[in-house]
C-alpha cells in the first residue's frame, strides 16, 4: 500500500492510497526540509505539492525537518450514529504517519488518512524535553489547487458565517464588498479581502468537486483560509484574539490538532453523502442516549423576527407570554409537532443593545407575564416538549458563570433541549478563536451532563463533534431564514448552495417552512416585488422570502438537521393543505440518496425515515427553473405505493405568486420515473407512507 520512491534530491516520496485505490496521497520533505504533500484522484492532481508545518515560539517546525520514521495502517469499521443522514456509516481508510524531527531534535508527527471520498490529516506534537506548552505563531498548511476552479465561498470572517455565498473563480475571490460594511455582518473581523471561511467548495474544469474544511475542532482556533489568487492556493489562517497579538493558540503538549479535510467527489451529490468529517471524529462518549431525540419544533420566534411581537417586555408587545405559549402548545399538540421553542422568556432583553452586555441575563428569571413552570406543565399535559433559550448576547463570561445553574433549572423542569445564541461582538475575542472554541465545547459537554440537547446559533462551525457528543444536535453558522424577515433577503441561489457547502460540515438549523412568503400581514408591504435583489429591501421594509411555498417544503428533505423548525406562525399554517407535508416529514434517516444535483443550481434528495417504511423526496432550485425526473428505484421492488406530491403550479412565480402550488397523488413503484418541473426559486416534496 505504501511505496517508497527516491526523488531527484535523493529523498523519499511516501505514497498512500485510498481503499478503492483511486486517491493517492504523496508525502515528501523538500530540499529545505519543508514537509510537502500532494493528492491525486484517478491520476488527476487535486492538491498540487503543498506545504505543511508550524511556526511556534518554542520550536520551528517549518523547515530543516528530517523524516525519522513512517508507519502505515489500514482501518475498516461500520458504526451506527445516534441520529444522522444514514443509520450505518462505513469508515474505511489507509493511514500514513510520518515522524519528523527539526534541527534541534524537537518532534512533530503528521498523520494522514486517505478515504475513498477524500483525505484528512492532522499534526501531533509529542512531549518535548524542555517545555510543556507550545505557542502557535502560524500554521503553514496549504491546499494548492490544480487550476482556477469555480469556488463557492463566504468571506474569511472570524466572528460570523452569516453571509450569502458568492460564486467566483479562485482568482476572483475578493471579500472587499463584505468588508465595506455588509449589513448585519462583522465586517471589521474579515481579516483579509482574499480570505474565505470553510467549508469552501470548488468544481474543477474536469467536473470534480472538492471541499476543504476541518474535523474535530478541539482546543484550537478555527481555520479560515487565505487565498493566493495568482497561484490558486489556500493557506491556513487561524483565528486569533485581540488580547494576544500574533499568538494563534497556546497548547499543552502532547497535543493533536484538528484534522484538515479535503472531500473529493465525482459528482456534486457525492459531497452530500460523504461521511469523511464524522469519520475523523471520536466515537460517541455518552453512555445513555435514550434522551436524545431528533424532532420538529415550532417557536415563539418568527413573530419577533417579522415584528409582530418582541423579545423584551418593555416593547409593549411581548411574545413570550404564558397565554401565547399555551396557544402555540395547543397548535403543536393538535398537529403532532413535538416541541416548542420559546425565546424572550427571561429578563434582560432590554439590555441587548448595550455596548457591554455582561450581566444583563441571568438565564433564571422569567418575565412577569411568563409562568415558566405552568408553561412546562401545560406542555407535558399536551405532549409538547419545551425547548429552552439562552441568548448569551455574546456576554460569554456571564454565561460561563450562570450556565451550570441555568442547566440545572431546565433539567429540574424536564426541559431537555436548549437553543443558545451569541449575537454581537465578544470583547477581546473572536467567535472562532481558541478561547471561544473551548467555550462552545464546554457548553456541549456540560449540557450532555444534564441530558440537554443543544442547538447553537452564532456557533463555531460544526466539525463533526456531534459523533462524539450526539447531544450537539444542530446549529446555525450560515445565513438562515431569519435574514428574510428583516434584511434584503437571501437570493435564490443561496439555498441551493448551502447543501454543498455549510451543510457538509454538519446539521444546519436553517428554520424552513415559511408559508406567508411575502410577509404582507405584518410588514404592510405594497406588493410590487419585481426588484428582489434591490439592496434596500430592508430599509424600505419590504423584506420577504424569495422562494415558492413548494421550495419551503422541499427544504425539509434537502437541508439536513435532526432538529427541524416549523418556522411560520400557526395562523399561516391553519387551513393550508400543504401543512400536511410538514406534519408527515421525518427528521431521522436510514439512508439518504441524492437524485439530481448541481451546486448553486438545483438539488433533489430522497431519504428513508429511520426504522419506518416512509420515504420523502425534496427538491429545490435557485435562479433558474429545472425539470427533474424522480427515479423511484429506491423503493422496495414489486410493490405499489401511494405518493403525495406537492409541487409548484405551472403559474407559480416566486416574486408575485409564490404561494401557489399543486397537490397530486400517484401510485408509484420502484420502476416509476416521474418528471417534475421546479419553477425559479421553486421546488417540490413527495411523501410515501405505508
Ligand atoms: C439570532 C438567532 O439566529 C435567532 O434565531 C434568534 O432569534 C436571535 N438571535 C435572538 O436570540
Ligand atoms: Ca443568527
Amino acid at each position: 500500500m505504501v511505496v517508497y520512491v527516491c526523488n531527484t534530491y535523493g529523498q523519499y516520496i511516501t505514497k498512500v492510497k485510498s481503499p478503492d485505490k483511486d486517491i493517492i496521497l504523496e508525502f515528501n520533505v523538500n530540499q529545505e526540509g519543508q514537509p510537502v504533500y500532494a493528492v491525486l484522484k484517478n491520476k488527476e492532481p487535486i492538491i498540487t505539492a503543498s506545504r505543511l508545518g508550524f511556526k511556534t515560539e518554542e520550536a520551528d517546525f517549518s523547515q530543516n525537518l528530517n523524516i525519522q520514521s513512517t508507519s502505515v495502517n489500514a482501518f475498516q469499521e461500520k458504526w451506527k450514529p445516534v441520529w444522522g443522514q444514514s443509520s450505518e456509516i462505513e469508515n474505511s481508510y489507509n493511514s500514513l504517519t510520518v515522524h519528523l524531527a527539526n534541527s534541534t531534535g524537537d518532534l512533530i508527527f503528521i498523520e494522514f488518512r486517505v478515504f475513498d471520498d477524500g483525505i484528512g490529516f492532522r499534526y501531533a506534537f509529542p512531549e518535548l524535553s524542555n517545555h510543556h506548552t507550545l505557542t502557535i505563531r502560524d500554521e503553514l498548511t496549504e491546499f494548492g489547487m490544480s487550476g482556477n476552479h469555480t469556488a463557492w465561498w463566504v468571506p474569511g470572517c472570524w466572528d460570523n458565517d452569516e453571509y450569502v455565498y458568492t460564486q467566483s473563480k479562485i482568482s476572483e475571490v475578493d471579500a472587499s464588498y463584505f468588508q465595506k460594511g455588509y449589513p448585519y455582518s462583522h465586517a471589521t473581523t474579515i481579516t483579509n479581502k482574499n480570505a474565505v471561511n470553510t467549508p469552501v467548495t470548488m468544481k474543477t474544469s474536469t467536473g470534480k468537486y472538492i471541499s476543504i474544511h476541518e474535523a474535530a475542532l478541539i482546543d484550537f482556533p478555527g481555520m479560515s483560509l487565505l487565498v493566493d489568487t495568482m497561484n490558486y492556493t489556500f493557506k491556513s489562517h487561524l483565528a486569533e484574539d485581540e488580547i494576544h497579538p500574533n499568538v494563534k493558540a497556546t497548547i499543552q503538549v502532547p497535543f493533536k490538532t484538528p484534522w484538515r479535510t479535503v472531500q473529493i467527489a465525482e459528482s456534486a451529490g457525492a459531497l452530500i453523502t460523504s461521511n469523511l468529517i464524522l469519520n475523523l471524529n471520536e466515537p460517541n462518549k455518552l453512555e445513555d442516549v435514550s434522551w436524545i431525540k431528533p424532532t420538529k419544533y415550532m417557536g415563539i420566534w418568527w413573530e419577533m423576527h417579522i415584528g409582530k411581537s418582541a423579545w423584551d417586555l418593555k416593547s409593549g408587545k411581548h411574545g413570550a407570554t404564558t397565554g401565547n405559549a399555551k396557544s402555540y402548545i395547543d397548535f403543536c399538540s393538535a398537529n403532532s409537532i413535538p416541541a416548542l421553542l420559546i425565546e424572550g422568556w427571561n429578563t434582560g432583553w432590554e439590555g441587548c443593545g448595550n455596548a457591554n452586555r455582561e450581566g444583563i441575563f441571568d438565564f433564571q428569571t422569567p418575565y412577569a407575564d411568563f409562568d415558566l413552570n405552568e408553561v412546562v406543565r401545560y406542555g407535558k399535559e399536551k405532549g409538547v416538549e419545551i425547548i429552552g433559550h439562552h441568548e448569551t448576547s455574546a456576554a460569554v463570561s456571564t454565561y460561563e458563570k450562570c450556565m451550570d445553574q441555568a442547566y440545572q433549572l431546565y433539567h429540574a423542569l424536564g426541559i431537555n433541549a436548549v437553543k443558545t445564541g451569541y449575537v454581537g461582538r465578544i470583547p477581546g475575542h473572536r467567535h472562532y478563536d481558541q478561547y471561544m472554541v473551548n467555550h462552545y465545547n464546554k457548553v456541549m459537554v456540560e449540557t450532555a451532563g444534564f441530558k440537554i440537547m443543544l442547538d447553537v446559533h452564532e456557533p463555531i462551525k460544526p466539525t463533526g463533534l456531534c459523533r462524539t457528543y450526539p447531544n450537539l444536535m444542530s446549529g446555525e453558522g450560515m445565513r438562515g431564514q431569519e435574514f428574510n424577515a428583516w434584511s434584503d433577503g437571501n437570493k435564490p441561489s443561496h439555498n441551493v448552495t448551502l447543501p454543498f457547502t455549510r451543510n457538509l460540515a454538519g446539521p444546519m438549523d436553517f428554520t424552513p417552512g415559511i408559508f406567508d412568503l411575502k410577509l404582507v400581514k405584518y410588514k404592510n408591504h405594497d406588493t410590487d416585488f419585481s426588484a428582489y435583489d434591490a439592496q434596500d429591501a430592508a430599509a424600505k421594509n419590504v423584506s420577504r422570502v424569495y422562494s415558492t411555498l413548494a421550495h419551503q417544503l422541499g427544504l425539509y428533505v434537502v437541508f439536513y438537521s435532526p432538529l427541524q423548525m416549523v418556522a411560520d406562525l400557526p395562523e399561516n399554517y391553519k387551513g393550508n393543505p400543504a401543512f400536511q407535508f410538514i406534519k408527515d416529514v421525518g427528521v431521522d434517516w436510514d439512508w439518504t440518496k441524492v437524485l439530481d444535483a448541481e451546486v448553486a443550481s438545483h438539488v433533489v434528495i430522497a431519504r428513508k425515515e429511520k426504522g419506518k417504511n416512509r420515504w420523502f423526496v425534496g427538491g429545490i432550485t435557485g435562479e433558474n427553473e429545472h425539470e427533474t425526473t424522480v427515479d423511484f428505484g429506491f423503493l422496495p421492488t414489486g410493490k405499489k405505493f401511494k405518493a403525495i406530491i406537492y409541487q409548484d403550479d405551472p403559474l407559480t412565480d416566486y416574486i408575485q405568486t409564490p404561494e401557489k402550488y399543486l397537490i397530486k397523488s400517484a401510485v408509484v413503484t420502484s420502476k416509476t420515473k416521474l418528471g417534475i418541473l421546479m419553477k425559479k426559486a421553486g421546488g417540490f416534496a413527495v411523501s410515501i407512507m405505508e
